[in-house]
């Protein structure tokens, strides 16, 4: 049977649009079955108008948010520019099913100005990140990094920009991959495949 996937988001939604493309496309091997969001924002709407589930649940209440994946069969959670912390219920019914994707290298630079704080501190490269969300910020173990050069020109927008288009294609590759083939978490070491 197919996976049933859900993707968080709190803005513009360009990395849940290139899930929904290629999802649509039956390319990616699950079925995106919910769109939710902890506050009005164009992505939740556009997700809307495309007939897709949604769910607005303000402040991202984690009992509601629980329930609303419950509700939905959700088998695997994209939090996709979801600006807020997954709490504590959600995590517990979801464990090891949750991804994040960061717009850094981590372990560098968590939080939500990662892209300013890296480009303060004068990094040649920074990118980004997939990762399992855990109880911390941003420190669950990885699932792929994307590299991006950083020139001497960039603003934190066209920096943003350019780390997005990495972005998303590493979101796509590596999603696509885990409800395809599987995945195992061993020892913070996150492996396609099944054991
Ligand atoms: C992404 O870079 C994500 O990593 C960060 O915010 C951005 C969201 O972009 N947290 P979008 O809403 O998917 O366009």
């Amino acid at each position: 049977m197919r996976a049933s996937l859900a993707i968080g988001v709190s803005g513009v939604g360009s990395n849940m649009k290139a899930l929904h493309a290629v999802a649509a496309r039956g390319e990616l091997g699950a079925d995106l079955a919910l769109v939710f969001a902890d506050r009005p924002c164009p992505a939740v709407d556009w997700a809307a108008e495309q007939g897709i589930e949604t769910a607005v649940v303000p402040g991202g209440a984690d009992d509601t948010l629980a329930e609303a994946l419950g509700a939905a069969s959700i088998d695997l959670v994209v939090l996709a520019g979801y600006m807020r912390l997954v709490g504590p219920a959600t995590l517990a019914a979801f464990e090891g099913r949750i991804l994040n994707t960061h717009p850094s290298l981590l372990p560098a630079f968590p939080g939500s100005h990662a892209v300013r704080d890296a480009l303060a501190h004068g990094v040649k490269v920074t990118g980004a990140t997939l990762f399992v969300v855990d109880g911390g910020v941003d420190t669950g173990p990885i699932v792929a990094q994307t590299v991006v050069a950083v020139e001497d020109d960039y603003t934190v927008e066209t920096l943003h920009e350019r780390i997005k288009v990495a972005e998303r294609q590493m979101l796509v590759d590596s999603v696509g991959r885990m409800v395809r083939e599987g995945f195992t978490i061993t020892d913070r070491k996150v492996r396609f495949g099944h054991e």
